[in-house]
């Protein structure tokens, strides 16, 4: 591997401010807001224009931390990323000085990692972080390494970072995951668009992310299609051109509010929001009690009838797409608090995503957690501001709802987390009527 030195790295982003957030709860949510592009498109497409020297242009991206951080990735290993305009981003990848993903973007967003598949397979080698090494946390990216092996990569691993070489082009394969994985789908999909002859990735992400992702390499040239809802077939190109995009609609924003309107009974409507996207979502709050009405692109909640009438508690479980979200678990929780009986809670997904809801507790919700997978949320129970602290982005939201419903202020700390994938999100429900305040920490 040519003159490969990570240590002599500098990575030096903007440092993150850390923030609180002020919320004085018990006012109902009225008006409408306006869904923004998906982080889980946007970081993808972006990645993906490192696949062209050309030009790309994406319109619709969300202005959010993890976009900030992707950009200044991207113009350290040389890429051009211009930001004509809110929500505009144009970038230009002729050439790639130095192919290596550092440490500190990979503790910042596990996503950076998506730049394996791209980069290897344009430029033929890269060195990048392991996100899921001892020092951030689980979450392995093991997936992503077969992957980019059976496509003949060579691949070491090193004092935490991979080593990754494509002796000549990577070469088209049947990638087989032994489970669902998105961002392995997609950093496989990215690497074959390149390499010589066929590949299938089966079982491939169904999430409507991924199909965005297929629909820009498309207008890339690269021969890429899903030829089955769980399989996807590439016919690898030498070249692809450069491409415009908007970025789809964020389905877990929008199940963020309408989630916010329904524990605050709200009335509120969505503008631009993906109704086709959010069916179990839906499905959950429909079986709750949550009047929805979805038209061309804007989804009406009604959440009014819950004075009268409480609503019912359910059972739910996170699956894959098209299954539940498990970044809509937090959201959906907090309404379930204010849901009539005993609901079970079962995430699928991932370990450790039910931790947060000890947070959720200390307002007062009655919360048995029996292990990583499982727990039951009794209710009614009136919610109380509080000091939190959240650790993540999705939970972190989901405290803003527990707040909003809560009697009196709560103070939720880490609130910059929140600021990593929801645009705007205090201006947003400032709009629709909530008293929120953003402070620096330490005020
Ligand atoms: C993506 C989303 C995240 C969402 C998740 C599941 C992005 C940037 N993030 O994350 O918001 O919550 O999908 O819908 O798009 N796994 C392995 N080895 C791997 C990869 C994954 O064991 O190499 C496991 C994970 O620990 C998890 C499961 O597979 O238990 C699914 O994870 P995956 O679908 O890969 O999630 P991400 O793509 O990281």
């Amino acid at each position: 591997m040519a003159d490969a030195r990570p240590f002599h790295w500098e990575f030096n982003p903007e440092p993150v401010r850390r923030e609180v957030l002020r919320i004085e709860g018990g006012r109902r949510l009225e008006g409408t807001v306006s869904i923004s592009g998906a982080k889980n498109a946007a970081l993808k497409l972006m990645a993906a224009a490192t696949l062209t020297g050309e030009r790309c242009r994406f319109t619709n991206v969300p202005e959010i931390e993890d976009v900030r951080v992707l950009t200044e990735v991207l113009r350290d290993i040389g890429v051009t990323v211009d930001h004509p305009a809110p929500n505009v981003y144009e970038i230009a990848s002729g050439d790639a000085e130095w192919l290596f993903v550092p440490l500190e973007a990979a503790a910042k967003m596990r996503a950076s990692f998506i730049l394996l598949g791209p980069l290897l397979t344009r430029f033929g080698r890269v060195i990048i972080s392991n996100p899921g090494g001892d020092r951030i946390g689980r979450r392995p990216v093991n997936l992503h390494v077969d992957a980019m092996r059976a496509l003949g990569a060579e691949i070491e691993y090193r004092n935490g970072y991979y080593f990754a070489k494509a002796p000549g082009r990577l070469r088209g394969a049947a990638i087989n995951f032994p489970q669902i994985t998105v961002m392995g789908t997609e950093n496989a999909m990215l690497a074959a668009v390149l390499a010589d002859g066929h590949t299938v990735i089966e079982p491939a992400a169904e999430e409507p992310e991924v199909d965005d992702l297929i629909s820009f390499l498309q207008k890339m040239g690269a021969q890429v299609e899903r030829t089955a809802p769980n399989r996807i077939e590439i016919e690898g190109r030498r070249r692809l051109r450069g491409a415009d995009h908007s970025v789809v609609p964020d389905r877990i924003e929008a199940g963020t509010f309408i989630a916010a309107a329904g524990v605050t009974h709200g009335r509120i409507t969505l503008q631009g929001a993906p109704c086709d996207h959010l069916g179990a979502f839906l499905k959950v709050m429909a079986d709750m009690g949550v009047s929805i009405s979805c038209g061309n692109d804007t989804i009406e909640v009604d959440a009014t009838s819950t004075d009268l009438e409480p609503l019912r508690g359910c059972d739910i479980e996170t699956q894959p797409y098209p299954g539940l979200a498990t970044d809509l678990q937090p959201p959906t929780c907090v309404l379930l608090t204010q849901a009539t009986g005993s609901s079970h809670v079962h995430e699928s997904v991932f370990e450790d995503r039910l931790e947060w809801l000890g947070e959720l507790r200390r307002m007062g919700a009655n919360v048995e957690i029996a292990d990583q997978h499982h727990a039951i949320i009794n209710g009614p129970t009136p919610l109380h501001g509080e000091e939190v602290e959240i650790g993540d982005l999705r939970a972190g939201a989901s405290l803003i709802l527990a707040a909003l419903a809560a009697d009196g202020t709560t103070t939720i700390r880490g609130a910059h987390h929140v600021h990593r994938g929801y645009e705007k999100i205090d201006a947003k429900f400032l709009e629709l009527g909530a008293r929120i305040e953003r402070l620096p920490e330490g005020t």
